[in-house]
């Protein structure tokens, strides 16, 4: 991260202050929108919006984008994401039993953000990983 944002820092002023530390190129895209989506845990239409206005890139241009990677969203997510597999080898390795505790732990189904705002439940082709069957991704969020 290269840009210290405050609790309750509007987007507009984020987007601002990204785009003066990478500058206005479009390679520079990823990188801030990278930045926005640990900072905030998703891509909202309004940064979309202001990127869109600021670095002159067509907003349908970045949406792609931000719904292309799998490490971007424009979702809003729980503080924690967990990415279960669903590829076959962590199946044939009991993941299924897996899954279907955590939905019952967490008491979210595929896709879900819990009301505490805590944890995501995501599902992800194979991550290399077969013998964790899943994996949490803590995020940095500050709202
Ligand atoms: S098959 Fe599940 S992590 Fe590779």
């Amino acid at each position: 991260m290269t840009v210290e944002v405050k609790e309750g820092q509007d987007i507009q002023k984020v987007v601002q202050m990204l785009i003066e530390h990478h500058g206005h190129e479009k390679s520079e895209l990823i990188p801030i929108l990278q930045e926005i989506n640990s900072k905030f845990g998703y891509i909202s239409d309004d940064a979309i919006t202001e990127i869109s206005e600021r670095m002159n890139i067509p907003s349908s241009h970045i949406y792609s984008v931000a719904t292309f990677y799998r490490m971007l969203s424009t979702e809003r997510h729980g503080q924690h994401v967990i990415q279960f597999c669903e590829s076959a080898p962590c199946h044939v390795a009991g993941g299924r039993m897996v899954w279907e505790r955590l939905q019952k732990e967490l008491g979210l189904k595929k896709g879900e953000t819990s009301e505490d705002d805590k944890w995501t439940l995501l599902t992800t082709s194979c991550l290399g990983a077969v013998s964790y069957t899943h994996l949490t991704l803590p995020t940095k969020r500050i709202v």
